[in-house]
C-alpha cells in the first residue's frame, strides 16, 4: 500500500500532510488507564453493554472509547460503523450506524471535516464518492470484501460487451472501478427496485450470485448475473437451519440476501442488516436466529433483553479488522487516507448517486 502522508515539524508544531494537501496537527497519544474516575463516568454505557461484553473486558475497552469520543471532537470527525461492528465500536464510538444503504445517504449529509468509516473499504470509498471534499479515514486498508475483490471494472467491460445496450446495476459491495462501469448502484435493501426503476426486460447484476437470485425471486426483469459470493454468508446451510427449526419450531429464523438460496427458504423474513434489526426490534420474536454476521446479534440483543438470540456465529474477518485502537489510530495519525483517482471517482460518483436520489 503506498505511504500517502507525510509528517512535517516546525518546531514543536508537528503536522500530517494528507495527500489531498490538507495538513492536520499531530495530537498526542492520550492516556489510556483505568481509574476508578473513568469507572464511574462509563458505568452508564457498560450497564447497557454487560449482556454482550464481558466485565473483564470493560477496562480495555473503556479508555479507548473516552479518548476516542474526545478526539472526535478535537477533530471535527464523525464516525460511521456498519451494523457488523462489535458492541463497543457500535455502541460506544458510532455517530452513525446502519447498512449500507443508510451509511451512504449519512456520508452525503454529514457536516464534519473528516468521516472515520468503521466498516470495510468499499464502504469508505463509497462515502469519499458521496463527500469528495471530507477528508475519509479507514482505520485498515485490507478491511476488504470476498464480493468487491471478485470482480474488476475489466470483467465488467467484457460483460457490458457480450450484452450491448443492457444496462448495469451493480451492488455497492465493488470497488470504484466497477462502479465507473456501472450504470446505477444497489444495497441489499433496495435491489429490486433498483431493478425495476430501469424499465428494461434486462439488467447486467453484479456481483452477488445469491442476492441476484433473491432479487430474480421478487421481480420479472431477467438478471445476467456474476457469480460473486460473500463469504460469510455463503457458509451458512439450510440444513443448519431446519435442525434449529427441530430444536425449537417457534423459533423466528431471519436471514440476509446475500445468503444461498436454501437458506432463504428456511427464513421468515429476508432483509438487509437495517431491516432485519428493525424487523427484531418491531416484533420481539421470544427466540431468532440472525443468519448474517455475528457481531450484528450483540449489537442488537444489547437494546431488546427480552428477545433470546440463537447465534451461528459467522464472522467477517474484513469487518472484524476494525478495532477501537485502530480507530484511536486513525483519529491520531489521520490515517488511512481514502484516496480514488478523480477520472473514476467522476464516473463512480455517478452510479451511487443515481441509486442515493431513487425516490423510495
Ligand atoms: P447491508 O447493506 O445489508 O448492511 O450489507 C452489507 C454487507 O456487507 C453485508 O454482508
Ligand atoms: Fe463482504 Fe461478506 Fe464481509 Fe459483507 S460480510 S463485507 S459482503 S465479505
Amino acid at each position: 500500500m503506498t505511504e500517502l502522508s507525510a509528517t512535517i515539524s516546525s518546531g514543536d508544531k508537528a503536522q500530517t500532510v494528507l495527500s489531498s494537501g490538507k495538513s492536520y496537527r499531530k495530537l498526542a497519544m492520550p492516556d489510556l488507564q483505568w481509574t476508578p474516575a473513568l469507572e464511574r463516568e462509563m458505568r452508564p454505557l457498560y450497564e447497557k453493554l454487560a449482556n454482550v461484553i464481558p466485565s473483564v473486558e470493560w477496562p480495555f475497552h473503556a479508555p479507548y472509547i473516552k479518548a476516542i469520543n474526545d478526539l472526535k471532537k478535537e477533530r471535527n470527525a464523525v464516525i460511521l460503523a456498519h451494523n457488523y461492528m462489535t458492541p463497543e465500536i457500535f455502541h460506544g464510538v458510532a455517530d452513525f450506524m446502519g447498512d449500507s444503504l443508510q451509511l451512504a445517504q449519512q456520508a452525503a449529509r454529514v457536516e464534519a471535516d473528516v468521516i472515520i468509516q468503521c466498516g470495510v473499504h468499499f464502504m469508505a470509498e463509497t462515502s469519499k464518492l458521496l463527500s469528495p471534499q471530507k477528508t475519509v479515514l479507514i482505520p485498515d486498508m485490507d478491511a476488504g470484501c470476498s464480493l468487491a475483490s471478485s470482480i474488476t471494472g475489466a470483467d465488467l467491460r467484457a460483460m457490458r460487451a457480450a450484452y450491448p445496450g443492457v444496462p448495469v446495476v451493480s451492488y455497492v459491495n465493488t470497488s470504484a472501478d466497477v462502479k465507473a462501469e456501472t450504470d446505477i448502484c444497489c444495497t441489499s435493501s433496495n435491489a429490486v427496485q433498483v431493478v425495476e426503476s430501469l424499465g428494461t426486460d434486462r439488467v447486467i447484476f453484479v456481483p452477488d450470485e445469491y442476492l441476484a437470485s433473491y432479487v430474480q425471486s421478487q421481480t420479472d426483469v431477467q438478471l445476467i448475473v456474476w457469480k460473486g459470493h460473500c463469504e460469510v454468508h455463503e457458509r451458512f446451510t439450510g440444513e443448519e437451519l431446519r435442525a434449529y427449526r427441530e430444536a425449537d419450531p417457534s423459533v423466528k429464523i431471519i436471514a440476509h440476501p446475500e445468503c444461498p438460496p436454501d437458506v432463504l427458504a428456511e427464513a421468515d423474513f429476508t432483509g438487509s442488516t437495517a431491516k432485519m434489526i428493525d424487523w427484531v426490534k418491531t416484533n420481539e420474536p421470544p427466540r431468532v436466529v440472525m443468519v448474517t454476521e455475528c457481531s450484528m446479534a450483540d449489537n442488537v440483543a444489547a437494546e431488546t433483553p427480552n428477545v433470546n438470540f440463537v447465534r451461528p456465529c459467522n464472522l467477517c474477518p474484513y469487518m472484524k479488522r476494525i478495532s477501537l485502537p485502530k480507530i484511536l489510530d486513525s483519529l491520531l495519525e489521520m490515517k488511512d487516507e481514502v484516496v480514488i483517482d478523480p477520472m473514476i471517482a467522476e464516473k463512480a460518483r455517478r452510479s451511487v448517486e443515481r441509486m442515493i436520489n431513487l425516490k423510495s
